[in-house]
Formats: C-alpha cells, sequence, structure tokens
C-alpha cells in the first residue's frame, strides 16, 4: 500500500496545485511539442522508478503543456470543466477498474449507469423507455446512434445489415444540414455508409432547415433514409425546428437522429427549453457529458427509441459471458465496445452534485455569459458581432484589418491573427470558424467554473490586445 499512498498522495497534491492555478497561469499553453518532446522523451526504461518520482516528473515534464480548459477563461472549441464530484468519481473509475461491460464484471456500475442513463432521459426529457449508451463522446454517440438507424432503415426494406452486410443491400440516402459537425461524416464513414450518401441541406437566414427544403428532399427519391439535425449548431447556437421537421421524416419512413452535443442541454433549461421543441420526437439522440454537464472527458451519450435496433446493432453474444440476473443492465448490448470504464458513474456523481436545479442555474448562466462575452467585443473598436447576439452560449465576432481598403481577406487574415495574439497574451482562450465564407472567432461558454469576474477579465484583455495589434498593422 505504501507505494500507493505515495503516488496518490503525490497525484492529489499535483491536481489540487493545478486547480488552485488555473486562475492565475496561461489559459494557453506555454510550450511548444519540441520543449515537450525534449523533457519526456527518452530510451525506453530499463529500469523500475519508484511511483511517486513517475507522477512528480510526469508533473514537471508537462508543466506548460496543458491548455487551462478546466478554468473559468476557456472559450475555445466546446469543452467543459470537470465539477469536484465528477472527478472524484472519475478517479475512483478508475481506482474501482472494473470493466463495465457487463453486470457480471461491474455489477455496481452496472446499477450506477442504469439509473444516471434513467436521469440523463429524465433531465432531457427524452423518451423514458428508450435504450441509452455512455460512450467515449459524441462521435461514438453518432457511430452507436446511426449504427441503430441502419440497422432499422434496412430492415425496413427486408435487408439485415448486421448479418449480410451493406454490399448488395438497399443503398441508404442521409439527409444532413451544411452545418453538420465534421463528427457526423465519419460516423457514416465509420459504419460503411461513406459520406457520398449523403445530402448537405442549405439552411434558411436563421442558419435552420425549412420543412420546405427536408420535404423536397425527402421526395426526391424512394430510399432508406436517415435525417441529421442539430441542437444546436456550432456557430449561432441555432436549433432546427423539430416539430415540424421530425413527423416530415417519420410520414417518408426515415429515421430522425439528432446532433444534441451540447444544445440538449438546453432542455434543462426552462428558459431555453422552448428552442428543443419537438426534439423528443426524433428516432435517437447523441450528446455529451463532458461538454455542458462539466464532467471529466471522456463521456458521450447516445439514447436511443428502439431498443430491439439499439441492441441489434450492438450487442454481442459469446459463450464465457455470464447474463446478467435479475434484469440488472449489461452495458455491452448497447456500447461499441467490450471492455470499457464506467463513464455513467461520473455523470451519476455530477447530476447528484448539481441537482436539476444547479444543472439549469449552469446553462442558464453559460448563455448570458455568452451574450456578455460576444456582444462585448462586438463593441470593441475594431471588432463585430456575426450572426447576432447569442440566443444560447455560442457566439461568433470577427476582427476587421484597420487598413483603408482592407478586403474581406484582410479581416479573414487580421481575424486569425487576433486570435493566436489573445491566446498568447494568456487571460483567455478562443479557437476559429468559418462561417457564410467568413472567418471568425467562436466564443463558446459550457464551463461551470465560469464567473462574471471571468467575463470582465477577457473583455479587457481582448481590448487590450486588440489596441496593440490594431496599432501595429497600422504602424506598418
Ligand atoms: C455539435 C457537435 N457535435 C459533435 C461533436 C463531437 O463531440 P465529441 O468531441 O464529444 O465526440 C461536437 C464537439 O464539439 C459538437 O460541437
Amino acid at each position: 500500500m505504501d507505494d500507493f499512498d505515495a503516488a496518490l498522495s503525490r497525484a492529489r497534491e499535483h491536481a489540487l496545485a493545478f486547480l488552485a492555478g488555473l486562475d492565475q497561469r496561461s489559459v494557453a499553453a506555454t510550450v511548444g511539442a519540441a520543449s515537450l518532446r525534449a523533457r519526456l522523451d527518452g530510451p525506453l526504461p530499463e529500469q523500475a522508478t519508484d511511483p511517486a518520482r513517475v507522477v512528480d516528473d510526469l508533473v514537471a515534464a508537462t508543466e506548460g503543456g496543458h491548455l487551462g480548459s478546466a478554468g473559468g477563461r476557456f472559450f475555445g472549441w466546446v469543452i467543459g470543466s470537470p465539477l469536484p464530484a465528477a472527478l472524484a468519481a472519475d478517479w475512483l473509475v478508475s481506482t474501482w477498474d472494473n470493466n463495465a461491460a457487463i453486470h457480471a464484471s461491474s455489477p455496481a456500475a452496472s446499477v450506477v449507469e442504469e439509473i444516471a442513463g434513467a436521469w440523463m432521459k429524465e433531465i432531457l426529457d427524452l423518451p423514458r423507455e428508450a435504450s441509452f449508451a455512455f460512450t467515449t463522446g459524441c462521435q461514438m454517440a453518432h457511430f452507436t446512434g446511426l449504427a441503430a438507424a441502419r440497422n432499422a432503415v434496412l430492415a425496413a426494406r427486408g435487408w439485415d445489415v448486421e448479418t449480410k452486410g451493406l454490399a448488395g443491400g438497399p443503398a441508404i440516402r442521409v439527409l444532413a444540414t451544411e452545418h453538420r459537425h465534421g463528427t457526423v461524416d465519419r460516423a457514416l464513414r465509420q459504419l460503411g455508409l461513406g459520406t457520398d450518401c449523403m445530402v448537405a441541406l442549405p439552411t434558411n437566414a436563421d442558419s435552420r432547415l425549412t420543412p420546405e427544403t427536408l420535404g423536397r428532399a425527402l421526395s426526391e427519391r424512394d430510399a432508406p433514409t436517415i435525417v441529421i439535425l442539430d441542437a444546436a449548431d456550432l456557430n449561432v447556437g441555432a436549433f432546427d425546428p423539430f416539430e415540424a421537421l421530425v413527423p416530415l421524416a417519420r410520414a417518408a419512413g426515415a429515421w430522425t437522429h439528432v446532433d444534441g452535443a451540447f444544445g440538449l442541454w438546453a432542455r434543462a433549461s426552462r428558459r431555453h427549453r422552448d428552442k428543443t421543441l419537438g426534439v423528443d420526437l426524433a428516432d435517437s439522440w447523441a450528446t455529451d457529458a463532458h461538454k455542458w454537464l462539466n464532467t471529466p472527458k471522456d463521456i458521450g451519450v447516445a439514447v436511443v427509441r428502439d431498443r430491439k435496433a439499439h441492441q441489434a446493432a450492438m450487442g454481442l453474444a459469446a459463450s464465457y459471458i455470464v447474463r446478467a440476473e435479475d434484469g440488472a443492465r449489461d452495458a455491452m448490448d448497447f456500447t461499441p465496445d467490450w471492455t470499457r470504464r464506467a463513464r455513467g458513474i461520473p455523470v451519476y456523481a455530477v447530476l447528484r452534485e448539481l441537482g436539476r436545479d444547479g444543472v439549469e442555474a449552469l446553462i442558464d448562466r453559460c448563455c448570458d455569459f455568452a451574450a456578455d462575452l460576444a456582444t462585448g467585443i462586438g463593441a470593441l473598436e475594431g471588432a463585430e458581432l456575426v450572426g447576432g447576439r447569442p440566443t444560447l452560449n455560442q457566439g461568433i465576432v470577427r476582427f476587421l484589418d484597420p487598413r483603408p481598403g482592407a478586403a474581406d481577406a484582410d479581416h479573414d487574415a487580421f481575424t486569425l491573427r487576433m486570435i493566436a495574439a489573445i491566446n498568447a497574451e494568456g487571460t483567455a482562450f478562443f479557437s476559429a470558424g468559418m462561417w457564410r465564407g467568413r472567418r471568425t472567432m467562436r466564443i463558446s461558454v459550457v464551463g461551470a467554473r465560469t464567473t462574471a469576474e471571468d467575463i470582465r477579465l477577457t473583455l479587457d484583455a481582448v481590448g487590450r490586445v486588440l489596441e496593440a495589434e490594431r496599432a501595429a498593422l497600422q504602424a506598418r
């Protein structure tokens, strides 16, 4: 036990120091790949090293190489920060180290996940009888939901894809929006459907798919069809009008899958819930816990209305597998992997830590902060709010090249330069986007640790950097 004690004590000390230092240190990494390699690389160790020393060395060698995404001023991509009970529960998952594939190999995990899955469906208000899977993220939640979709739309045409495969079967058509996330395309590749089966549908001025566009696409030809809708898009947080679209898809015999990586959490807020009206009519949903629910990475969730199709696509039978008794849940029936960590346990922990009220407060707070940040930056001289005031937690701005005669390409270049300069300054971190052909800086607020003071400090920092960068360009 001494080795465990020493290594875990050192890990706890380092973890607390890291968390306590997040407000002071640069949010961006301060060392590059070359320095990290120089510190970490070496011959494969021939001899043993004391475990506590391994921990200390690892922390020392990676110093400056971690983004401060667990802190309050990280607004890049869509990345949450772990809440205390979720982080502690995640440590315990590694400590217990059960294989959460089946009840027999992890009785406690099986039951905790059963309850965490039911709570997820309740807080997101999705059909309570739907099956679910805790996955590594939204990517594999797409894979899982779309595997069930593939099974069902082909079964409806008399084709069993699980035994026959895709070759020789009816060709599946996928209708998705132009704003879909890249993980959708990758899931189609992983499933052997390929991206050529997809028709990218245009959206309207509000970035939403209209019933007319979907209706036209559905009626173009008769094929087993999967429709993929967004809740919400990465740029402006636009939700497709599910109430109108899902019944259209259903009437055409299509399966509707929803990408709700972060946006599905709007359902937990009375203020934002209306945006998702009718989303519960869909057939499968993919979301994340590691984004807006603020669990550690990596935890996504797939929910599937048709349990049989889900199980047919994912289930696995082997002679040595002892099946659960008493109706206990075997996660492996629903997940794409066999050996797996109990990802539902941090979800259970965070839902207890926050409660329904806490989740709602988190969602509402992030949306307010996103609006404050986007409008605040947009109001700075030389900046521009793009796509309007955020209505959810995502916003976009761009920065204008101050030189006379500057064109869009110059503004694009200046926006990239500004993102790099803001991140290098260290107070806050943002990532780039493209919107309607223009380079933008995306603002995403999902972190539980973000405070009003963080927003104020960020606005000050962006203002300072913008002034300096404009002056530098004008002096050229
Ligand atoms: C809309 C959307 N869908 C899917 C994903 C992929 O999620 P994950 O990284 O958990 O696989 C993301 C990630 O940012 C996203 O924003």
